[in-house]
């Protein structure tokens, strides 16, 4: 299940990817690097941006890789316009830069909760709305990196299904209100996705162990599952598709969401 997708499905195409260096967004930012497009990639840390930067290079992409915070718009507007002067366009954003650690409600702190909230929420709005020129002219599209942990509820992750529910609430609101300039925007809520630095941090060995039965396809997600999803959506293929978060999860959220 290497590559699914038409060769050069992207081509011409330019995309803008938050958290774009590592794991599941890096993952997606290669793909369209892959499928065609020339890729911008952003997380807060140059260093952590390099790697992808090279790799996406080495096979033949093109991609820019600019830091920013996205919970401030003007490093945001900043990144957004560099990407334009160096590319000429924005078509694509993917917005997958997110905040994440375990923590009891009860002992989570306002400053913590409200962390992971800027990080997801309002970044994924600020990013939005400083390409929204861009966005129209290119009549483009953007896909909002999501979960599955607030389709039920998910203990020690408040903060995080809180602001993931906030994107979704994006992804429709946006859906709605852009529709009319040719912008589409969906979403993708993927479940437990093997090497990541989500599933790192938050399972530990005995958990996941128990966790892969729970799952009705039996195995966990890979970050090619979520990369297939992501081109699909990103291409003309799903040109009638917008206001969707899909669920790429081999089924796991219909039993609850629980980590264990
Ligand atoms: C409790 C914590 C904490 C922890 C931070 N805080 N880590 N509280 N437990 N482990 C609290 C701090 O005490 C502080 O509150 C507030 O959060 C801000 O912390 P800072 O370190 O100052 O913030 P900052 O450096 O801006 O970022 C913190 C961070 C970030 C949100 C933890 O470093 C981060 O997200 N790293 C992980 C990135 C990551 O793994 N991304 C992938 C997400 S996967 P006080 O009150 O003390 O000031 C994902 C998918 C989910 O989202 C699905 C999985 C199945």
């Amino acid at each position: 299940m290497d590559k699914v997708f038409v060769e050069n499905i992207l081509q011409g195409k330019v995309a803008f990817v938050t958290g774009g260096g590592t794991g599941i967004t890096g993952g997606i930012a290669r793909a369209l690097a892959e499928s065609g497009a020339k890729v911008a990639i952003t997380s807060r840390k140059q260093e952590n941006l390099e790697p992808m930067k090279n790799l996406i290079e080495q096979t033949g992409g093109e991609c820019f890789a600019v830091a920013a915070d996205v919970r401030d718009f003007a490093a945001v507007e900043n990144a957004l316009n560099q990407t334009v002067e160096r590319f000429g366009k924005i078509d694509i954003i993917v917005n997958g830069a997110a905040g994440n650690f375990l923590c009891k409600a009860d002992e989570l702190s306002a400053n913590g909760f409200g962390t992971v909230l800027d990080i997801d929420a309002k970044g994924t709005f600020n990013i939005c709305r400083a390409a929204f020129e861009e966005l129209k002219k290119s009549r483009g599209q953007i896909l909002n990196i999501s979960a599955t942990l607030h389709l039920t509820a998910t203990p020690m992750q408040i903060h995080v299904s809180a602001a993931k529910a906030a994107v979704d609430a994006i992804t429709r609101n946006l859906a709605v209100e852009w529709g009319r300039f040719g912008i589409r925007v969906n979403g993708i809520a993927p479940g437990p996705i093997e090497d990541t630095e989500g599933m790192k941090r938050l399972l530990p060995k005995p958990l996941k162990e128990k966790l892969a039965k729970k799952i009705p396809l039996q195995r966990f997600g890979r970050i090619k599952d979520i990369e297939n999803t992501a081109i699909f959506l990103c291409s003309d293929a799903a040109s009638y598709i917008s206001g969707v978060t899909l669920v790429v999860d081999g089924g796991h959220w219909l039993l609850g969401t629980s980590l264990g």
